[in-house]
């Protein structure tokens, strides 16, 4: 098996394009199916790391709508708490609109979290989440996710978006962390 190295780590082939691409398109259709008759959803996907997800799904996705995005970045403070701060905002107006949220993997749900903080305020008729991964393990709140692209366990993954202290985002697969370091 063909392992790469970034930085100090070592990682191994996790879900391969052709998963990838599978998984994307059932993600489409499945959001497109569950929209109410003649509605032109707003996709708003959640930079760096949803990206290369966003794009393709985009192109799956059948039918008018309408494209953003916004940035937020997490980081670990001293403390435990995660910390979630909104880098780029959102400039549309939003009222009466179905949004749905392209995220590129839900690990603790401290972003899903500033998600729903951002958007409550902002009349949107319904506000759907859409993650193309998703760690059961580790997830910590209460909060609602419409649509799940795979469901994996917590181990570190890299690539289709996804970095590791910045690289590894052009890896047209996914990658995920060897156990043995
Ligand atoms: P949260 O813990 O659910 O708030 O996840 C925060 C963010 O951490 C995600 O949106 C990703 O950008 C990043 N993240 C979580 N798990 C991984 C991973 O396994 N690889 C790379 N980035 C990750
Ligand atoms: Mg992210």
């Amino acid at each position: 098996m063909e392992t790469i190295k970034i930085h100090d780590l070592t990682f191994q082939p996790f879900i391969s394009e052709e998963e990838l691409s599978h998984i994307v398109k059932t993600l489409a259709f499945q959001v497109s199916h569950g929209l109410d008759e003649g509605e032109i959803p707003l996709f708003i996907g959640i930079l760096n790391g949803s990206f290369l997800f966003a794009s393709d799904f985009i192109r799956e996705f059948k039918g008018e709508c309408e494209v953003s995005f916004v940035k937020l970045h997490s980081y670990q403070g001293t403390k435990s708490t995660e910390v979630v701060n909104e880098l780029i905002g959102i400039n549309e107006d939003l009222t009466g609109r179905t949004v749905v949220i392209l995220e590129d993997i839900i690990d603790t749900g401290n972003t899903l979290h500033k998600i729903y903080d951002v958007f409550r305020d902002k009349q949107v008729k319904e506000l759907k989440i859409a993650t193309l991964f998703f760690k059961p393990s580790v997830y910590r709140k209460e909060l609602p996710i419409d649509y799940i692209g795979k469901s994996i366990e917590d181990k570190f993954i890299v690539g289709y978006g996804l970095d590791y202290n910045g690289l590894g985002r052009n890896l047209p697969s996914v990658y995920q962390l060897t156990t043995e370091q």
